[in-house]
């Protein structure tokens, strides 16, 4: 079935699929993370598939959410269409996810690929949650998941600053598993989850929840927290400029309370 934001494969129980949209550097829209969702139910419930990898292009894994469509979000709209729980699903699953991230993973481009099991990034790969410079904050966890890997301080100057990192920084501060030549990308990648999709399927799903179980608790707290902050920075008026900005090409001007 043909998708009209993702490319999608599978071969040696692997299920791969690839982030399309190359107009706006894989921005994530609603059609895309709906399309994801979709594609990873059916990997879920597809028995031949033991791994699912997702990928973007050599220029960008996804350069955030797309800010065009959250632009005129407001606060009951975040909340009401359950803007993040699309999201959510994509850590939910029970099966393997890899990201192997080439060029830009930013904001929810970053956050995705943190949701999955781990990354693979090739050499040529940045990584940020830039939304402090829309004058609104991560929103499908971010904040959390990157302090987890990175430690508190670098997480904090990072998502302060909205600076990004490149990958061999990212793998020095453990945000990544490992770094490849950007052409050795995928096929590194593939090898890995070819590799996991040969293991007892019980036994790596166990595992996965065994490792993930690690983050329980209070992860879920600090989720929730974060996802009624980032529903509430819609009511403000440094969203509406931040994203208006963006999209004017010109620099925010923000309040000062
Ligand atoms: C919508 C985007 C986009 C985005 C890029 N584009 N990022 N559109 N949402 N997040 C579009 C641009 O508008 C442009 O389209 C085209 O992609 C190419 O981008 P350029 O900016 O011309 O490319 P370049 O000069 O190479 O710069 C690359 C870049 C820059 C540094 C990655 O595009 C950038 O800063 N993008 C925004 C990154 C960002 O702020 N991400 C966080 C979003 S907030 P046109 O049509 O203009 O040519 C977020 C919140 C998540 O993710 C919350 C949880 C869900």
């Amino acid at each position: 079935m043909p998708y009209e934001t993702l490319l999608v494969d599978q071969a040696d129980g692997v299920g791969l699929v690839t982030l399309n949209r190359p107009e706006a550097l894989n921005a994530i829209n609603t059609a895309l993370i709906d399309e994801l969702n979709q594609v990873l139910d059916a990997f879920e419930r597809d028995a031949n598939i033991g791994c699912v990898l997702i990928t973007g292009s050599a220029k960008a894994f996804a350069a955030g959410a797309d800010v065009k469509e959250m632009a005129e979000l407001c606060f009951p709209g975040t909340y009401l269409d359950d803007f993040l729980g699309r999201w959510d699903r994509v850590a939910e699953r029970r099966k393997p996810i890899i990201a192997a991230v080439a060029g830009h993973a930013l904001g929810g481009g970053f956050e995705l690929a943190l949701m999955c099991d781990f990354i693979i990034a090739a050499d040529n790969a940045r990584f940020g949650l830039p939304e402090v410079k829309l004058g609104v904050i991560p929103g499908s966890g971010g904040t959390q998941r990157l302090t987890r890997l990175a430690g508190r301080a670098k997480a904090m100057e990072m998502i302060l600053t909205g600076r990004s990192m490149d990958a061999a920084e990212a793998e020095r501060c453990g945000v990544v598993a490992r770094v490849v030549p950007l052409p050795e990308l995928l096929d590194a990648a593939m090898q890995s989850a070819r590799q996991i999709a040969a293991q007892s399927r019980t036994a790596v799903l166990l595992l996965k929840e065994c490792v993930n179980r690690v983050d329980e608790g209070s992860l879920g707290e600090g989720l929730r927290f974060e996802r009624r902050l980032f529903q509430a920075v819609f009511a403000t008026p440094d969203q509406k400029e931040g994203m208006g900005a963006f999209i004017e090409k010109r620099k925010p001007v923000f309040g000062k309370q």
